[in-house]
């Protein structure tokens, strides 16, 4: 019985081989490319979160984002009839300040109405005084809060009810931002105090 022929290089895998590779080759180049083409400038384009700012105080003063210069900031964006996310958020940061303790010192909570129209300084003043003081309440004409909701990438939309009424579609999460301005993440709604507090530690350093 003949022992088979030993395997011998194959010329057509070979140059399968080397095909494949060279293909290989090309989408890496054409990756390596389009990150320093098209993929880095986009990613240096993305637009950026937060910004100057002019809206209303519950006494009917102007506040700016230079009332906070140097201080860093948590602000979340909602509206005096919300049923659900903003009074537990509103409670929620209650939590993080008692558990900040003396820090609790060193940041501002901001909730921005994003119903101008119902949400006057008054009724955002009453509002919150059933939650921690220490929460800065603001508002402002369409105009301003249009604004802050471009800049501040916060989403918001009137969403008609049965009895000719309407209420708020709008982004839940409390933005964080350090000292310096700069957009520093986010706190989910409904996240654990713990990890909340320690996201929000991590701005205050
Ligand atoms: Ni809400």
């Amino acid at each position: 019985m003949a022992n088979p022929t030993p395997a011998r290089p194959n010329p057509t895998r070979k140059v399968l081989w080397i095909g494949a590779a060279v293909i290989l080759l090309m989408a890496g180049w054409g990756t390596l490319g389009w990150y320093l083409t098209g993929g880095f400038k986009m990613a240096h384009e993305m637009p950026s979160v937060g910004g100057p700012f002019e809206l209303i105080g519950t006494d009917g003063q102007t506040v700016t984002d230079r009332d906070f210069a140097g201080k860093p900031r948590a602000m979340f964006f909602g509206f005096t009839y919300c049923p659900d996310v903003c009074p537990t958020t509103l409670a929620d940061v209650g939590t993080w300040l008692k558990a900040l303790g003396d820090k609790a010192d060193d940041i501002r909570f901001i909730f921005v109405s994003i119903d101008p129209e119902r949400d006057t300084p008054q009724l955002i003043k009453d509002y919150l005084s059933a939650f921690d003081p220490r929460i800065t309440g603001l508002t402002g004409s369409v105009q301003q809060v249009d604004a802050i909701k471009r800049n501040y990438r916060v989403y918001a939309k009137k969403v008609p009810t049965e009895d000719g009424d309407y209420t708020m579609d709008h982004t839940a999460g409390v933005y964080l931002f350090d000292k310096n301005g700069t957009f520093a993440g986010t706190v989910d709604y409904t996240e654990p105090a713990e990890t909340a507090v320690k996201k929000i530690e991590a701005v205050l350093n």
